[in-house]
């Protein structure tokens, strides 16, 4: 981040942009004995992400939150060149959420030259958004693991809106060893059911409108459920029906396990029913647990 590019910082929250700056806040305030908590986000912060913000808060004594759009996440004919970014806005965010650390590095920052070393958490990553982005997943846990070294949390706040995502962090923090409590929060969503997104900004009135499927496929699945329905094919089928209509292309309809996310073809357990959809540009995800 060059100089002039950094907006006004609000009292209390301290802005650092190098992982030497941030490690040595965390560094500072383990030695005193208090505890960290961290949300990781990609910026544009909206009240779901302020929702993390305050889980967090609940969790430790501090409270950390790293805005990073994250390229090696992104596939070359995706949406990174548009990806909302105003850092003025998110500070205000996180001051009023009562955060006290704001890590947000540049790219040469989190990848310097020469950086060739991945995470890959394997079956998780298959399916759902790993077939129909490739590359993603492990864009995803690379980032975060270096998030996580970086930041040194005692706990992190991640959202079941990105749900398969949830589930590979949780992976790779039993798999790799790392000594961070993994905290889950619900979806929060606008008063129509839509999933509030940095991405809904880009949805015209008219495509705003039509996202209300989204959420209207979901719910109506977990009423089937709720009648007896337990067929997963069924369940899905009629998830795809409702979004044929409204959407303008399906990525995907899956039913899965809500805990190693293996494809569920009856729901005899606690699973997951998740979507991804394009709306006009834009691709959002969606996702309602079937208990
Ligand atoms: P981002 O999309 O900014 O999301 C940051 C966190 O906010 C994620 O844990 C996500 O699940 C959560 N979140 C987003 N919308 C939410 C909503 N409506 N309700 C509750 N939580 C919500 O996810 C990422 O960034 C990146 O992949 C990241 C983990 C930061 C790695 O780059």
């Amino acid at each position: 981040m060059t100089p002039s590019a950094v907006p006004p910082v609000p009292d209390g929250v301290s802005l650092f942009a190098t992982p030497a700056a941030m490690a040595a806040w965390s560094g500072a305030v383990r030695a005193r004995g208090e505890r960290v908590a961290f949300v990781p986000t990609m910026g544009a912060l909206h009240e779901g992400h302020v929702a993390l913000l305050r889980e967090g808060r609940r969790h430790a004594d501090r409270l950390a939150l790293s805005i990073f759009v994250n390229p090696t996440q992104f596939a070359p004919h995706e949406d990174l060149a548009r990806y909302p970014r105003d850092l003025s806005s998110d500070l205000s965010h996180a001051a009023a959420a009562g955060v006290d650390a704001v890590f947000a590095p540049d790219r040469a920052a989190m990848y310097p030259a020469g950086h060739q070393t991945t995470v890959r958490v394997h079956e998780i990553e298959t399916g759902m958004c790993g077939d129909t982005r490739p590359g993603h997943f492990t864009g995803v846990a690379t980032v975060v693991c270096k998030l996580f070294h970086i930041v040194q949390p005692h706990v992190a706040i991640f959202g079941e809106k990105d749900f398969q995502q949830l589930a590979l962090i949780r992976r790779m923090v039993r798999d790799l060893d790392m000594p961070i409590e993994i905290v889950g929060l619900p979806t929060v969503r606008d008063s129509d059911g839509l999933a509030l997104s940095s991405r809904n900004r880009f949805l015209s009135p008219e495509e705003r409108a039509r996202a209300v499927a989204i959420p209207m496929a979901l719910f109506a699945a977990r009423a089937r459920l709720a009648s007896g329905e337990r067929d997963a094919a069924v369940l899905i089928s009629e998830v795809r029906r409702t979004l044929v209509g409204a959407v303008d292309r399906i990525d995907y309809v899956e039913l899965r396990d809500v805990e190693n996310l293996r494809p569920l073809e009856m729901v005899d357990r606690a699973a997951v029913i998740a979507v991804a959809v394009h709306i006009g540009s834009t691709r959002l995800i969606d996702n309602v647990r079937l208990e």
